[in-house]
């Protein structure tokens, strides 16, 4: 990742800060981190960093450069309102996060700030995450605030609901704080606690990213959550995590076919969660794979999620076979289009990734983008001068 040297090419003087946050894939536990369930991310080495210094007159300038979001903008101290226009809107994240900050009662200096990637965004890797939680960073170090990563990330994902208008749960904003290297993160989306789960050596992540661009605040997201809630007041229950499936099949004529299929990926994906890190705690790469198979299927024909595309590179990957090396994939994040995640034994890897690309091409006349990562650290200041302790 190029951590820096953006700003002084743009401004001619050094930042004072940089922060660089992670991009995530979630490994299983889809769509039940707003149910309070339990999900298993991993922060992935490919990054969103923000260089930045005080503009010391209150106004604020952002630059992306090359980072898929947008132009340019200065907007003065008293500008930080949600943004309507559709070229404007990656500015939410940024905005709502000064605004969380502001509102909690800081007083947030203005700043000029550099943006840029190997993440991409739009691909179901949690990007807007990583905008958000390395913006938090920055206001924290701009500010002379201590945070840490459970406030940070209940802010941004606040953040996410006031200025993008996405009702997302707090999976990202936690995945991308407090992941670890070599780890997946057990994260109880309930009672905000994270048990770091160790990834086989052995095995390596591929993700691959269908080029489908998915936007979660278009109203398939929130419909979803509501109606898992819809579903939970016909059952009388405060939790899918109170309930198991013959209670679901039980109640099948009163929730109706819909509700009955989004409150049965619910409750199977929550143990599927649970017996995923008993797996890889033994190793038991055909409960890994099977486990993978079987999320993607309900979250394709019971949460309707999934995508053609989605489907194309499961169904590969599932060909290619565990005889090749390939132990599992599924689709993973939001959904609607952006990326799937294989794992795959380390030998095999080149050899999955060239099969994948191939069937995609063949049946969608182009290429996915289809690459090796590694479980990292969360996001992190990693340059920091006078201005924290001034
Ligand atoms: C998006 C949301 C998350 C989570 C996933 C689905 O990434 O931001 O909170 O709900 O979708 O698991």
């Amino acid at each position: 990742m190029n951590r820096g040297g953006e700003f002084e090419k743009h401004f001619g003087v050094p930042p004072t800060v940089v922060a660089a946050s992670p991009g995530r894939v979630n490994l299983i536990g889809e769509h039940i981190d707003y149910l309070d369930g339990w999900v298993l991310p991993v922060a992935i080495d490919r990054h969103l960093v923000i260089e930045a210094s005080a503009t010391g007159n209150g106004e604020f300038e952002f630059v992306p450069i090359g980072a898929g979001f947008g132009e340019t903008v200065r907007i003065a101290s008293n500008g930080i309102h949600p943004r309507e226009a559709k070229a404007e809107r990656w500015l939410n994240y940024l905005l709502g996060v000064i605004a969380g900050y502001r509102d909690a009662g800081a007083e947030v200096p203005g700043f000029r700030a550099v943006i840029h990637a190997d993440l991409p965004a739009g691909a179901g890797l949690s990007a807007s995450a990583a905008l958000e939680t390395a913006t938090a960073l920055v206001v924290e170090a701009i500010s002379g605030i201590k945070g840490n990563v459970r406030d940070r990330a209940i802010l941004c994902q606040q953040a996410e609901h006031r200025y993008a208008g996405v009702p997302c749960g707090i999976m990202d904003q936690f995945a991308v704080g407090a992941g670890k290297a070599g780890h997946a993160l057990l994260l109880d989306c309930r009672e905000l606690s994270t048990k770091p789960v160790p990834l086989p050596e052995d095995l390596v992540i591929l993700v691959a990213d269908t080029g489908v661009k998915h936007a979660l605040g278009d109203g398939e997201y929130r419909r979803r959550r509501e109606q898992c809630e819809a579903a939970l007041a016909l059952l009388g229950a405060e939790s899918f995590r109170d309930l198991d499936l013959p209670f679901v099949e039980a109640n099948r004529g009163r929730l109706g076919q819909t509700l009955h299929r989004r409150a049965r990926h619910a409750v199977s994906e929550m143990n599927r969660v649970h017996d995923f890190v008993e797996a890889l705690a033994s190793c038991d790469l055909e409960t890994l794979g099977r486990l993978l198979r079987e999320g993607h299927e309900s979250l394709r024909d019971d949460f309707e999620v999934s995508c053609a595309e989605l489907d194309c590179l499961v169904e590969a990957a599932d060909a290619f076979g565990p005889a090749r090396g390939h132990v599992g994939s599924r689709m993973t994040g939001g959904g609607f289009g952006g990326s799937t995640v294989s794992l795959v034994r380390l030998e095999s890897a080149d050899a999955l990734l060239l099969h994948l690309k191939s069937a995609f091409v063949a049946r969608f006349g182009r290429k996915p983008d289809v690459f090796v990562t590694s479980a990292v650290d969360g996001a992190s200041l990693f340059a920091v001068e006078s201005l924290v302790n001034p």
